[in-house]
C-alpha cells in the first residue's frame, strides 16, 4: 500500500503479529456470535445488491421480511428491470428513503443492458453503474464475488476508527486507507461482515460494549477511555450527549423528507395508474393545509418529479406513481 507524507502514521497495532492476533479473535467472533441473515447465505450478487441498497440506513430487522418479499415479487434481474419504477416503489413500502429503489432498479437495468444480465465483478465498474455509490460497488464485489475489497459504511467506519485511532473522528480517506491495510488476504468477506457486525452488536456509536467485545485489548479507543475515567469505561460516553443532538434536530414531521415520503406513501395507496390532485393531496401531506401553501406543495412535487418518484401532470395539478 502507498503511503503519502501528509498522513499520519498508522498506530503501531498494525505491527503484523498483533494484526494477525486480530484477525483470529475478529473472525472466531463472527463466526461464532454473527447473525445467519439471509444475504450471508447467497453470493448472487442481484440479491446481494438488493440487500445493501435495503440496508442503508434501515435496521436489519426492518430489511428482513422486506428483503424476501421483494424477491418473491421480483426473484431476478430481469423482472426487476421489466417492472414499472411505480410498481419497485410501491414494493419499497415500509423502508423509507424511496430513491434507493429507483437507484436499484436503474442499476438492475444497465446490468441487463450494458452487461447482458451478468454482473461485472470489479469495484471500479460496479461503481459506474447508475444508483451504486463506492460503498455498495465495494460491497457487491466483496460478498458476492468474494474479492477482497476495503470500503466502508458507518459501522466500519466506527469500528476502525475506534480499533485503530482512537475515540475521535478520522477523514474518510484516512479510514480507508486502514481498512486497505488491515484486510487480511484470502477473507475480505469474512473480515467485512465480522466488521460490520461488530458495529452492530458491540462496538455500538452510543453505548458501545466493551466489555464483550472480542478485540477490546487491541483497541485504542478502549484504552482511550479507560486511562480517562475507570468509572465510565463500562459504557464509554458518547462523543456528543444524545439529548444535545435531540433537541437542535428538528422535529421530523416538520422536514422536507418527510414531506416527501408522505407523498410517496399516498400515492402508493391508490390504485396503480391512479392520479391524485393537488387539492386531495395537500391536507393529506401538512398538517393545518391552508391553499397558501399550494406552491410549497407544487415546489415539493417537482422535485419528486425530477428525481423519478412520480410523475406530474402539471396542465391538470395532479400526481402518481411513475
Ligand atoms: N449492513 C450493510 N451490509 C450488511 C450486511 N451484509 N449484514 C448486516 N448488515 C449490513
Amino acid at each position: 500500500m502507498s503511503t503519502s507524507e501528509s498522513s499520519p502514521a498508522l498506530p503501531v497495532v498494525l505491527d503484523a503479529q498483533r494484526l494477525a492476533t486480530l484477525h483470529r479473535h475478529l473472525l472466531a467472533w463472527f463466526e461464532q456470535y454473527g447473525r445467519d441473515l439471509p444475504w450471508r447465505r447467497t453470493r448472487d450478487p442481484y440479491r446481494i445488491l438488493v440487500s445493501e441498497l435495503m440496508l442503508q440506513q434501515t435496521q436489519v430487522e426492518r430489511v428482513r421480511p422486506k428483503y424476501e418479499a421483494f424477491l418473491q415479487q421480483f426473484p431476478t434481474l430481469e423482472a426487476l428491470a421489466q417492472a414499472s419504477p411505480g410498481e419497485v416503489i410501491r414494493a419499497w413500502s415500509g423502508l423509507g428513503y424511496n430513491r434507493r429503489a429507483l437507484h436499484l432498479q436503474r442499476a438492475a437495468r444497465a446490468v441487463l443492458e450494458q452487461y447482458g444480465g451478468r454482473f461485472p465483478d470489479t469495484p471500479a465498474a460496479l461503481e459506474r453503474l447508475p444508483g451504486i455509490g463506492p460503498y455498495t460497488a465495494g460491497a457487491v464485489a466483496c460478498f458476492a464475488f468474494e474479492r477482497d475489497v476495503a470500503f466502508m459504511d458507518t459501522n466500519i467506519r466506527r469500528v476502525l476508527t475506534r480499533l485503530f485511532a482512537g475515540p475521535a473522528a478520522l477523514a474518510d480517506r484516512e479510514v480507508l486507507r486502514i481498512a486497505a491495510a488491515v484486510l487480511p488476504a484470502g477473507q475480505g468477506w469474512a473480515w467485512n461482515q465480522a466488521l460490520i457486525e461488530l458495529g452492530a452488536l458491540v462496538c455500538t456509536a452510543a453505548r458501545p460494549r466493551c466489555q464483550g467485545c472480542p478485540v477490546r485489548s487491541a483497541c485504542h479507543a478502549y484504552a482511550v477511555w479507560r486511562a480517562s475515567d475507570a468509572q465510565v469505561f463500562d459504557a464509554p460516553p458518547p462523543t456528543r450527549p444524545a439529548r444535545a443532538i435531540a433537541e437542535r434536530r428538528a422535529p421530523f414531521e416538520t422536514t422536507q423528507r418527510y414531506f416527501r415520503g408522505r407523498v410517496v406513501e399516498l400515492l402508493r395507496g391508490l390504485p396503480p395508474g391512479a392520479w391524485m390532485s393537488l387539492a386531495e393531496l395537500g391536507p393529506q401531506v401538512k398538517r393545518d393545509w391552508r391553499e397558501v401553501d399550494r406552491a410549497w406543495l407544487q415546489q415539493l412535487l417537482e422535485g419528486l418529479a425530477q428525481d423519478g418518484l412520480i410523475e406530474l401532470d402539471r396542465e391538470t395539478g395532479r400526481a402518481r406513481l411513475p
